[in-house]
């Protein structure tokens, strides 16, 4: 019990948090259901029994009250048809509104910096998370909490029913099917669990393997491993298939294992309320009352059956999410750099995660508003990682970072399946038609656009595919012209245009930058050369800043790819 509780208390608790009133309206209403069912059922066999018992004698048959009970019947039918179609309502409303704000939550929390680094090696995981495991927690509410408070409550009101013809037989019948009916779904939950977590990592793997085999093909191929990635699909596979044959063995006992209790325990009510009539202690149509009751007490824990197989899946998901939203809570206050400065680096060291070496060590540096700065060194030197701590993305272990909001330019060029207009969008969704135009206008894409028969309503491929290298580059860049930010972050941003291409976006680039700041990683002299100041970056350290005008900074210059 203790693993149960451990594991699902924080979902729980967000469950609670988010539509508390809704879900417990659910919850009441799923019990009025069942319970005007037990007594519809009960009332209908005592009204059965005792008519036909009235009509038996003349007298008895005159003063037989039939309005009554069958005004209750017809009442009690209508409770539970009304019950149960406001349980419905309520109990998926609510459930699917959690379940949208868990969602909303996780994606926060994948938002956070670092986090889209770590998934970008795992996609695969992510869309896991965000469609399987959320899903499995619908059964915690629906498929588990509820269903197993409406058979308490079912267990209860039959005792307290059957108590009442006799005590001992009511206490015995309430503890054993209480007792019997939640231990065998635990008993059950607890088998099921191994079998449904395997389940879940098969599916998992299978699911990440197959996108590996579409989105890899040719280079599987051309490594003569594709057959090998087939035999790996196949594998997990079998091994998902494998744990749905347990949980299906599982199931068949549970069902089993229910149809075995009921049976003797409704034998044993026979028994009972037979002996009671005997006795004289209760009448016929009471003692058909009573099995009626007993009957469709034992209905509703079957209802858990489900539940039950599902509870290692369910466990799994929310041990699985539970710490991302955790990691949504913790507001990030970010500091501002001193008045006339985009930011302030003082001290500043920082590591890639799972790396003991620093990516950046003792980094000094500022930059004032309108400043546009260059930084070089060779590959691996850490410009790239000096641009992700100035956005906030590589966290700094010591030392302070104050900046500016920054839209960064990424080394790779990111764009989607998407049309133009939506990939543009993505930086701006408030932008005009012209706005657009102009930020392609800008980055010198604007006649290779209106070339194109669908404009800007070209749909693009997976990945950007459809557009050439260097027209996805500029698409990149007018997504930047779009984003008023003080302070743009280029990581080599004409890499791979031609010369005169990479001139002409660069002069309109400065001149859609006037009045920003600038950071640019770069290894070409013309990107380097519209900067005031240029940094040198060795090894995670600055070793050198040369201003405009300086002899360093046209040796600086010098050190560059001249093209
Ligand atoms: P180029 O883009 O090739 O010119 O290099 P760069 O100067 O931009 O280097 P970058 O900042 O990307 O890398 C600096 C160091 O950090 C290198 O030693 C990288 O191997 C390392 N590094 C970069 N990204 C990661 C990462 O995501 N994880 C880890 N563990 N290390 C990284
Ligand atoms: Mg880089």
């Amino acid at each position: 019990m203790s693993f149960f509780i451990a594991d699902i208390k924080p979902i729980l608790s967000l469950f609670l948090a988010e539509r508390r009133r809704a879900l417990l309206l659910g919850a009441m209403l799923s019990a009025a259901t069942v319970t005007a069912g037990i007594a519809l059922l009960g009332l209908s066999g005592w009204f059965i029994t005792a008519t036909s018992l009235a009509g038996l004698s003349a007298a008895a048959a005159m003063t037989f009250d039939v309005f009554a009970p069958a005004a209750g019947i017809r009442l009690l039918a209508i409770i539970r048809t009304a019950a149960r179609y406001g349980e419905r309502l309520a109990t998926h409303d609510a459930t699917l509104g959690v379940l949208a704000a868990l969602r909303e939550r996780l994606f926060r929390g994948f938002a956070e910096p670092g986090a889209a680094r770590t998934l970008f090696h795992r996609p695969a995981r992510l869309l896991f998370r965000l469609t399987a495991d959320i899903d499995a927690l619908d059964s915690l509410y629906l498929r588990i909490l509820v269903p197993a408070a409406v058979a308490v409550g079912a267990a209860l009101t039959a005792s307290v029913v059957l108590g009442l013809m006799h005590f001992v037989f009511g206490l015995g019948f309430g503890l054993f099917l209480a007792g019997a009916g939640l231990g065998l779904p635990l008993i059950a939950g607890r088998a099921a669990r191994k079998h449904a977590r395997r389940r879940a990592h098969g599916i998992e793997a299978l699911r990440s393997r197959a996108i590996d085999l579409v989105a890899g093909q040719t280079d599987l191929l051309m490594a003569g491993r594709l057959e090998a990635q087939r035999g790996a699909i196949a594998a997990a596979d079998s091994y998902a298939a494998h744990a749905d044959d347990r949980l299906n063995r599982v199931e068949t006992g549970l069902t089993f294992g229910f149809g075995l209790v009921s049976t003797l325990l409704l034998a044993a009510s026979l028994l009972a309320v037979a002996a009671l009539t005997e006795t004289k202690a209760i009448t016929a149509p009471v003692a058909a009352l009573g099995l009626l009751v007993a009957f469709a007490s034992v209905e509703p824990f079957a209802a858990l059956r489900r539940g039950a197989l599902e509870l290692g899946r369910t466990l799994l998901a929310a041990k699985r999410i539970a710490p991302r939203l955790a990691v949504a809570d913790e507001a990030r206050p970010l500091a501002t750099p001193s008045p006339g400065y985009v930011f302030c680096l003082a001290g500043v060291s920082a590591f890639h995660e799972n790396s003991a070496v620093p990516a950046l060590e003792n980094i000094d540096l500022v930059l004032k508003q309108g400043e546009r700065l260059a930084v070089i060194g060779s590959s691996g030197a850490g410009k790239t990682s000096l641009l992700a701590l100035l956005s906030h993305e590589l966290p700094a272990r010591a030392g302070s970072i104050a900046a500016m909001t920054a839209t960064v330019l990424t080394q790779r060029t990111e764009l989607f399946e998407d049309s133009l207009r939506g990939n543009l969008a993505l930086a701006n969704p408030e932008a005009s038609e012209t706005g657009l135009r102009q930020a392609l206008a800008a980055a010198g894409l604007l006649v290779d656009v209106e070339a194109m028969p669908r404009g800007l309503d070209t749909p693009l491929g997976e990945g950007g595919l459809g557009l050439s290298g260097g027209q996805s580059r500029r698409l990149a860049l007018a997504r930047l012209f779009l984003r008023d930010t003080p302070l743009w972050l280029l990581d080599e941003p004409t890499e791979g245009l031609d010369g005169a291409t990479a001139r002409d976006v660069l002069s309109r680039l400065s001149a859609m930058a006037a009045g920003r700041s600038l950071v640019i990683a770069t290894h070409i002299r013309r990107e380097a050369v519209i900067a005031d100041r240029i940094a040198v970056i060795e090894g995670g350290r600055i070793s050198e800043v040369s201003r405009r005008g300086e002899a360093a900074f046209e040796k600086a210059l010098d050190r560059l790819r001249p093209d």
